[in-house]
This record gives C-alpha cells, structure tokens and sequence, in this order.
C-alpha cells in the first residue's frame, strides 16, 4: 500500500493541494492553493491541476492522485455541476486529467473526500451508526456513512424544502450574499438538518466546509435531536479526503456484473 498520496480540492474559488501521509491524515508539505480559473471548463482546471502537480514536483513513484470535484463522480465520469462550469455534465474527467497531466488519478464528489477524512481522521473517528457529514460553504455538499463506509454521491444540498434547494438558504454563501445574521442564518441550518434528520435518521451530524471554522458563531442556535459536531480537519478535510480516495476502500459487490 503507498505510503503517501497527493490530495486536490477543486472549488469554486480554489484549487487545493498537497501531498498527505495516508496513515495519519497529515500534510507532508506546506498547502500549495491557486485560484480556480474563471470559466472552470474542465480543461482550464485540469491545467491548473497539472500546474500545482509541477509545484510539488509529483512523480508516479511518490504515490498516487486522488482529486475532490463538486460534481457527482461515477467510474471517472462527472455527472453534474452545482458550483461549476456546466461542461463537466458528462465529461469524462478521468481521461480528461491523464491526457492533460499524464497520471492516472482518483476522482470523487468533495464532499464524500471531506467525509472520508472526517470520518478516519476527524470528528467522525469515534462515531457510529448513521454519520451525515454536511458542508456548508458555496454550495452544501453531503456524505453519508453506514458504520464508517460511505454511500458515495449522495446529492442532498439539492434537496428542495419551501420550494428551493436547500443550498440556497443553508450554504455559507447564502449567509454572506443575503448579509443574514448568524441566528437567522442558523435557522435555516437547522430547518435543513431537521428536514435531513426526518429522511433518514442519523445517529450524528458533522457541519464541515468554511462553516465549520466559524462553528462557535451559529452552534447555540441549532436546535437539532442528535448530536451536530464541527468537523476538526477544517479546510484540508477535502485536501486529505482525496488522497484516501486513492485507497482501494470497498469491495465489488457479488451482484455487480462489470465491476
Ligand atoms: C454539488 C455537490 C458538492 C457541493 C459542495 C453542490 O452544489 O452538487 O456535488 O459536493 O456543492 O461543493
């Protein structure tokens, strides 16, 4: 098993990445960010990418490359775009990326990434059951984890309460672009935590993306029946959650027929 791995987090307004120890969850480099370029087609990313793989200098033999895309991502394919440009619908990302940079990389949903390393490394290390870890930053994304193993591309930010999506109102971004209060804001966090808790009966809730640095502002004003923790890896939850994504994590299934 490798050692190491590079992490990148694609955002809307970032592009995130480092190299990371895949048994401890640490940072091998200092974070190295260059902003994602405007419009982000999927090859204007993918030079991006290809520019910060040149900064740290990456070769095969380091390890591999796993990349958080905000974007539903199936066997390499990414199928939606929220926060980005609408040419990743149905892009074949992976193929993309190796003709651009020449490596083979790891694709998954940014939120399943900040999941994955909440749940090894983070506030989910000692949770069980049923975990959601929600970011809320410029959009919500949402990962879902059955006794610590994800059910991948689960698309709940979209979930449509009071006739919008609920990333409209609960996400960071709507917050700073409606200039809310912290306590108006949090009452939509928690309508929408309550709105998720009613679907499917989470044991506990982690808020992870930029709100989880300002948790202490809005936490007093959630009012929710299970547990609700801040993430604790911050911002490089999707960096370290996209170099696990590397890792061969499950097993096909017996009904799969083309695994
Ligand atoms: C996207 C998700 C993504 C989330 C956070 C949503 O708009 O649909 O795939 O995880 O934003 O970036």
């Amino acid at each position: 098993m490798p050692q190491s791995a590079l992490g990148i987090d694609v955002g809307g307004t970032g592009i995130k990445g480092a190299p990371v120890n895949l048994q401890t969850g640490a940072l091998l480099r200092d974070r190295f960010r260059l902003l994602t370029p405007q419009p982000a087609t999927p090859r204007a990313v993918a030079e991006a990418i290809f520019e910060l793989i040149r900064h740290f200098g990456w070769r095969e033999r380091d390890g591999p490359i796993g990349v958080g895309l905000p974007s539903v991502v199936r066997q390499g394919t990414t199928y939606t775009a929220g926060n980005i440009d609408p040419t990743w619908v149905g892009c074949h990302a992976a193929t993309l990326l190796k003709d651009c940079t020449g490596f083979t990389m790891a694709l998954i949903n940014d939120a399943d990434a900040a999941g994955l390393a909440e749940m090894r490394f983070g506030a989910g290390r000692h949770c069980s059951g049923l975990v959601a870890v929600v970011t809320l930053g410029t959009g919500i994304g949402t990962a879902l984890f059955d006794q610590g193993q994800l059910i991948p591309n689960i698309e709940l930010g979209h979930l449509v309460i009071r006739n919008k999506h609920a990333e409209r109102r609960a996400a960071l971004a709507a917050r700073e672009r409606h200039d809310w209060s912290w306590k108006k804001w949090a009452s939509y966090v928690t309508e929408y935590l309550n709105e998720l808790h009613r679907l499917l009966w989470c044991d506990a809730f982690i808020i992870g993306g930029g709100a989880s640095k300002k948790f202490d502002k809005f936490a007093a004003y959630l009012t929710c029946s299970v547990p609700v923790l801040p993430a604790e890896l911050a911002n490089l939850a999707g960096i370290v959650g996209a170099a696990l994504a590397t890792l061969p994590t499950r097993q096909p299934s017996p009904w799969t027929t083309n695994p």
